[in-house]
């Protein structure tokens, strides 16, 4: 199936990026940043303190039940799915034991947070892949606050059942709310997950030379269970209900309302903004968005998240107020007519050394590749085949991202936040058919970092960088 160009309509709308003028074009060369470069960064220390929080994961097969006449075997996080929650305080030092009890080497990636590169859990890279048997421990302290997810960084290991929210509260926040729940969206392959070329998506081949296929998804869940066995939330009236929304999908676009509710978005990929109200969002693999709601309308209405590029039965979640008859049929959402923006987000706090010309700038085109096998490419160039993108500590970096294919990529940053607009974000939407994203950044933290796609197939084929800080 391609994605069609209704939702690209719909995406530009959502990000307000215009889809002037594709710029081609190569990276400025490394040398003649005489002035900019010269910015003092003191590189992550590695964690020694003793860790607040220590806990062990194990990746092992299990089975889930997303209802009751459905069920696979898969791989997961201590026979969860998804994986345990993992709730830290702002600041404290969080030590994971992970244990690899699969007969595949793997890794894990705390998506979002700036961690030492190290322990960035990204095979070949930050780190060799733990073989089957051995364990290793990330340790790293846990800081800003946000909502984030851990998942496998190996091949199409997060398709199965390898992910978990990560939740680092704030001490402070800038919004009160009375209770929460944490929603993690994903798309739900009851396979082994395979790329097009090896035969993986069914029978649409590859989707032709320039668009896409998507997995033969069997659903869409809302914290592992399909529309028919939805969760519940329980709310009372006069609540402030925070939701940590999570796309922890593969390959896709989820819009998502909740019935009979106006929500006010308080964080955007775990990240503060002045609270601003939609009745709806759209977000890709990989993006956060909390949002707080007032429960002043007892009943029970359908939390929905529907596929834009997909045609499975929307992911449902049932709101129900403590005062409501729990056998009344829960209301679905009526259709958005206020969906938020990019565009709309505000962070509350600046991003430090992002201000003014950048020191280096990227242009980067994101596209299919050009051959008949399945590939996806940033510059005509397909990971691990690819040159880093060479930056130096301190300078202000900025890549601007055109998108020649007609699908969606969610781009996604390791190791920094950085700024779109007005918000502060570590995963981007740079819509289809010459959507332009720019995306600025500190180079504060030295290392290598994945820069890539978290459409899981695209990064698989190929649409990665390495972004590698040089003396
Ligand atoms: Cu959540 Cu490199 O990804
Ligand atoms: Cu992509």
């Amino acid at each position: 199936m391609t994605s069609s160009g209704l939702s690209r309509r719909k995406l530009l709308q959502l990000s307000g990026i215009s889809t002037l003028g594709a710029l081609a074009g190569c990276a400025s060369p490394l040398p003649g940043t005489d002035d900019g470069g010269g910015r003092a960064v003191t590189p992550r220390p590695t964690v020694t303190a003793d860790p607040d929080t220590s806990v062990s994961l194990t990746a092992t097969s299990g089975t889930i039940r997303p209802a009751s006449d459905t069920s696979t075997t898969t791989w997961l996080y201590d026979g969860q799915y998804p994986g345990p929650e993992l709730r830290v305080q702002e600041g404290d030092v969080l030590s994971v034991e992970l244990a690899n009890d699969l007969q595949e080497e793997t890794t894990i990636h705390w998506h979002g947070i700036p961690v030492a590169n190290p322990v960035d859990g990204v095979p070949n890279v930050t780190q060799e892949p733990v073989a089957s048997g051995d364990t290793f421990t990330y340790k790293f302290r846990a800081e800003p606050a946000g909502t984030y997810f851990y998942h496998s960084h190996v091949g199409l290991q997060l398709d199965r059942g390898l992910l978990g929210p990560l939740i680092v509260e704030e001490r402070d926040p800038h919004v009160e709310y009375d209770r929460e729940y944490v929603v993690v969206l994903d798309d739900y392959l009851s396979r082994e997950p395979r790329l097009p070329s090896d035969g993986g998506m069914g029978g649409g081949g590859m989707g032709g030379m320039m668009g896409d296929v998507r997995p033969p998804y069997e659903g869409l869940l809302i914290n592992g269970k399909l529309p028919e066995n939805p969760p519940t939330f329980d709310v009372t009236e006069g609540d402030r209900v925070r939701f940590r929304f999570v796309n922890a999908s593969s390959a896709t676009v989820f819009g998502v309302r909740i019935a009979g509710h106006e929500m006010s978005v308080t964080h955007a990929d775990g990240q503060p903004v002045e609270p601003v109200g939609a009745d709806s969002f759209v977000f890709g693999a990989g993006e956060r968005y909390d949002v707080v709601v007032e429960a002043t309308n007892p009943g029970r209405w359908f939390v929905q998240a529907n596929a834009l590029d997909g045609n499975e039965p929307p992911a449902r979640a049932v709101v129900e107020y403590e005062s409501t008859d729990g056998s009344i049929t829960p209301q679905p959402p009526s259709s958005s007519s206020n969906r938020l923006q990019y565009g709309d987000l505000r962070a509350r706090s600046s991003l430090d050394g992002v201000s003014g010309d950048p020191d280096r700038t990227f242009d980067l085109t994101l596209s299919r590749g050009r051959n008949q096998s399945y590939t996806w490419t940033i510059d005509g160039q397909a990971y691990p085949d690819a040159d880093p993108l060479q930056i130096r500590p301190g300078e202000h970096v900025r890549i601007r991202m055109t998108n020649q294919s007609p699908v969606v990529h969610p781009m996604h940053l390791h190791g920094h936040f950085f700024q779109v607009g007005n918000a502060i974000k570590d995963t981007v939407i740079v819509p289809g058919h010459r959507g332009q994203v720019t995306l600025d950044f500190h180079a504060d933290n030295p290392g290598r970092w994945l820069f890539h796609c978290h459409n899981l197939y695209h990064l698989d084929a190929g649409m990665a960088r390495v972004v590698e800080y040089v003396e």
